[in-house]
């Protein structure tokens, strides 16, 4: 059984899709990328259909790590198809929720609830070092989610 997870943000070029290539990186590091399905998504539809920031991808290639997706807007599909809903701020929170339907599939949640919870800034129009905090924020997150989401998708023997 995998567990699919859609990482949402505004505009989708820069935080989400660092959180997608960042998760892909983690499951598969971890030899579990066989149990999830990921995906990102932004709230917006101001870049749909274009590669991610080029500082998201310098962020990301420096790390080792491919980044992999083209901007999307969330749809209401979404809340239906995927488990869990990670949004990068609270505004995204509030924004998912203003269109998720009454009883959605989907488990909505901030990334950096387990580790406290808050918002991951916005880099978009910041320095290359707005986006290596994004990510240095998103990775332990990550690692948590991992974790946590490995171990509920594991059936008792
Ligand atoms: P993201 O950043 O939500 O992390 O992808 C943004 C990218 C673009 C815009 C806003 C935020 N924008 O308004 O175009």
């Amino acid at each position: 059984m995998s567990t699919s997870v859609l990482f949402v943000c505004l505009g989708n070029i820069c935080r989400s899709p660092m959180a997608e290539a960042l998760f892909l990186h983690l499951v598969s590091v971890g030899g579990v990328d066989d149990r999830f399905r990921v995906a990102s998504a932004g709230t917006g539809a101001y870049h749909v259909g274009a590669r991610c920031h080029p500082l998201t991808r310098q962020v990301l290639t420096g790390h080792g790590i491919d980044p992999v997706a083209r901007a999307r807007q969330v749809t209401r599909q979404d809340f239906d198809t995927f488990d869990v809903i990670l949004a990068m701020d609270r505004s995204n929170l509030h924004d998912l929720r203003s269109i998720a339907p009454a009883e959605p599939r989907a488990r909505l949640a901030l990334v950096l609830d387990p580790v406290g919870g808050g918002d991951v800034p916005d880099p978009y129009g910041g320095p290359l070092a707005d986006y290596e905090r994004t990510f240095a924020l998103l990775r332990p997150a990550l690692e948590a989610w991992v974790v946590a989401l490995s171990a509920a998708g594991r059936r008792p023997a």
